[in-house]
This record gives structure tokens, C-alpha cells and sequence, in this order.
């Protein structure tokens, strides 16, 4: 059986439809139940990883567990999975563990304590997701407009599908323990670029409007703790050659060249209609 916390987002969703159709027993985890139930009937566990009291019993039966990057005690989700009878941990992190690990400070803990596990551990180090453009929607919608700061500065966006599948390849192959990969798009795209891929695949035109610094921080704010903002301000502002750059890792493993922004734009354009 495979357990896949953060069953319930981009990645871990398709993630999950992913293994049920590969005929995987899969069991999702997320604090709160999905609406709707998770893709092709897979079983749900109610669970939290900054709570690791009850995770024996989330990762209970599990051979393998695909984990998130969440939680202040790395070590108590490692050791819940390890007591639970898990032999391979698959640790979704982030390219900034590499590139910013003092900003990255909680995804270096979480793959320290993944690799000190004694399991058969992969570590996946994705950079900036194709799904961050889903902060556009609210202003696509109502006014056909994006505001986003750092308009001519490109990066490879990865598209979330990507990631699941090489996340599956990665839980059901022997072939990856010890292993890192970076996982990038194939493509880097400047925000500019990417609204006129969305202009394009709505049909319509959708207006740029480049937000300051300062704009794009309060706006981040909301939802980031100040060292991971600054780190991703960082990243989006002035990348270092290494994050600008299309990592190989992804190719790789799939066989296949990335998606692309305009595959995940088409994929979801009904959130900018
Ligand atoms: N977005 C990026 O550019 C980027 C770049 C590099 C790495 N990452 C990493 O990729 C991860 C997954 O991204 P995503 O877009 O798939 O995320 P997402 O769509 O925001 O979904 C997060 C998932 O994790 C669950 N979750 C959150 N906190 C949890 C906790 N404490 N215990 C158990 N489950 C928890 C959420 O459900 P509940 O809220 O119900 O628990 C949800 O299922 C992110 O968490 C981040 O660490 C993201």
C-alpha cells in the first residue's frame, strides 16, 4: 500500500488517480476530508504532519509513503512512517533546499531527516509550479488582468502532473533509492509570457501589470512566513543561474520532454473563465 500525504493538492491528487489506475492500494492523507472523495475511490485518512502523535495510524499497512514538507518535527513524521512498517519514503522538497538552504531551512531538516531514516529514501526538489498562476485567477476573472511583480524575469515553471507522475515512477521503481532529483519545466517563461500563453488559450486578451516588489510582498504576506517570502521574492526577482535553468532530472524519468505552461493553462482554464 501506498500512502500519499497531501492527497488533496495539485500534486498529491493526481498523485493519487495516478496509482489507483496503475492498481495501487492507496490510502490519502490531508488534515480535512476532501469533497467528493478522493480520484478513483481511494481511501482517505484524516491526518496532520505537525501533529505526529496520530501518524502511526495514518501510515499503518503503508509499504511505501510519498511526504510533504510540513510540520516542525521531521523526525517524529519519520519516525511514525519507520514504526508503522514503511520501507520507502518519497520527500517532495524544493529546488530552494539546494539553492537557499538557509531560507529553505525546513526542507533541509525534512530531507536530513528522510536520508538519516535507514529507509529506502528519493528526495524530489521541484521549482516554482505552473500552479502558482492560480493566484491570477481571482483577477483574470474579474477583470481580465494579472498583477505580478518580476514581468521579465524567466524561469521553468513545472506543471503538478509532471510532478505526480515522476513522484509514481519514483514510489513504485526500486531503481531511485538515495537518489535527488531536481524537477523543473522544460521551458523558462517570464510572467509576461505566461498571461499571454493564458490570452491564448482563453481566447481573449488578458492585461499585465507589473506589481512592485513591495506590492507583490504584501500581497505574499497573506499566506507566507517572512524568511519563505523573502526567499521566494528572491527566487522570482533574481534568480540564480542554476533556478533560471531547465533541470534534466524530470526527461529522465518520465521518458518524455515536460509539460508545458500552456498544456497547464489549457488544463485549467476553467479557473480563469
Ligand atoms: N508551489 C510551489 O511553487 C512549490 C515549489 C516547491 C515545493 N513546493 C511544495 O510542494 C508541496 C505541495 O504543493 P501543492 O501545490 O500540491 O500543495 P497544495 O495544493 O497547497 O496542497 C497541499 C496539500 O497538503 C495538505 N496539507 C497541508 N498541510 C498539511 C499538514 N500539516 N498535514 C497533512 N497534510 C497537509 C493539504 O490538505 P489540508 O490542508 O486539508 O491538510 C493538501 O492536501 C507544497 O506543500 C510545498 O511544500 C511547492
Amino acid at each position: 500500500m501506498i500512502v500519499v500525504t497531501g492527497a488533496t493538492g495539485n500534486v498529491g491528487r493526481a498523485l493519487v488517480e495516478l496509482l489507483v489506475a496503475a492498481g495501487e492500494d492507496v490510502v490519502g492523507v490531508a488534515r480535512h476530508a476532501p469533497d467528493g472523495g478522493l480520484p478513483g475511490g481511494a481511501a482517505f485518512r484524516a491526518g496532520d504532519l505537525g501533529d505526529p502523535g496520530g501518524l502511526k495510524e495514518v501510515f499503518a499497512g503503508g509499504d511505501a509513503a510519498f511526504l510533504l514538507v510540513a510540520g516542525d518535527d521531521p523526525a517524529a513524521v519519520v519516525d511514525a512512517a519507520r514504526s508503522a512498517g514503511v520501507r520507502r519514503l518519497v520527500l517532495l522538497s524544493s529546488q530552494g533546499a539546494g539553492t537557499r538552504p538557509d531560507a529553505y531551512a525546513h526542507a533541509v531538516a525534512y530531507e536530513q531527516a528522510v536520508r538519516a531514516s535507514g529507509l529506502a529514501w528519493t528526495v524530489l526538489r521541484p521549482g516554482g509550479f505552473a500552479s502558482n498562476a492560480f493566484q491570477w485567477a481571482e483577477g483574470v476573472r474579474a477583470a481580465r488582468t494579472v498583477a505580478a511583480p518580476f514581468g521579465d524575469v524567466a524561469l521553468p515553471a513545472v506543471h503538478p502532473a509532471d510532478l505526480a507522475e515522476a513522484a509514481a515512477v519514483v514510489l513504485r521503481g526500486d531503481a531511485h533509492a538515495g537518489q535527488v532529483y531536481e524537477l523543473t519545466g522544460g521551458e523558462a517563461l517570464t510572467p509576461r509570457e505566461r498571461v499571454r500563453v493564458l490570452a491564448d488559450v482563453l481566447g481573449e486578451p488578458v492585461r499585465y501589470v507589473e506589481q512592485s516588489r513591495a506590492e507583490a510582498a504584501e500581497q505574499l504576506a497573506r499566506f507566507m512566513p517572512p524568511p519563505v517570502l523573502e526567499a521566494t521574492l528572491g527566487i522570482l526577482g533574481a534568480p540564480t543561474g542554476h533556478e533560471r535553468t531547465p533541470a534534466p532530472d524530470l526527461a529522465r524519468l518520465l521518458g518524455r520532454p515536460p509539460r508545458t505552461f500552456a498544456d497547464w493553462a489549457a488544463a485549467n482554464a476553467d479557473a480563469f473563465r
